[in-house]
């Protein structure tokens, strides 16, 4: 399972339901990677996507504890718990592991990078006026290292790079999947 984030200096990532550096290489970026895969997000930020609407050409997955909670276009679950036994249980087949991304925002990274043995971490070099919603830092994570890091690109004078962070540990992450 692979998560995709972009975060500031500070590892911030979103404030007020908003992203805090959306640039244009990163969004294509993202839609490149998730195309025609499987998208996890938490109920904030899927009703923070463009006209609160589903991704188009990908399975938009949902978490939410709300009972009524119900979109056209999302497969909508009540635990992280539900959702590894539907991937237990073939729901998702013929899709596999790398096929899923988690895609945010706080809480539900936090949940899943468990289950992650990719990051795709795009890294801005700058730091948010204001952020109320951070990822964890995989910088001081001994079970994460970074494997790629991109030549820096410049979007109205901030600069940013993808970096690609694995991990080293083979725990339950990878095992949801056999
Ligand atoms: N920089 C980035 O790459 C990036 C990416 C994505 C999002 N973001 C930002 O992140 C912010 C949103 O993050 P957030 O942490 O506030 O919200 P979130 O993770 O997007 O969604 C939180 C919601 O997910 C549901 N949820 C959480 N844990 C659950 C569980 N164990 N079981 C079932 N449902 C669960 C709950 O929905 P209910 O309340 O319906 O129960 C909860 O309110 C926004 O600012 C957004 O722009 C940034």
């Amino acid at each position: 399972m692979n998560l995709i984030v972009n975060v500031d200096r500070n590892w911030a990532i979103g404030n007020k339901g908003k992203l805090l550096f959306p640039m244009s290489q990163d969004l294509k970026r993202f839609k490149d990677l998730t195309t025609g895969r499987i998208i996890i997000m938490g109920r904030k930020t899927f009703q923070s996507l463009p006209d609160g609407k589903p991704l188009e050409n990908r399975i938009n997955v949902v978490l939410s504890r709300k009972k009524t909670f119900k979109e056209e276009g999302a497969v909508v679950f009540s635990s992280p718990t539900c959702l590894v036994r539907a991937v237990r249980n073939g729901f998702f087949k013929p899709y596999t592991g790398s096929d899923f991304f988690v895609i945010g925002g706080e809480q539900i990274y936090r949940q899943f990078l468990p289950f992650c043995d990719t990051a795709y971490v795009t890294k801005v070099e700058a730091a948010a006026q204001a952020s109320d919603t951070f990822f964890p830092n995989l910088d001081e994570n001994k079970d994460w290292k970074s494997v790629e890091i991109s030549n820096a690109m410049e979007q109205d004078g901030t600069e940013y790079r993808f970096v690609k962070y694995i991990c080293l540990k083979n725990t339950a992450r990878t095992n949801i999947f056999t």
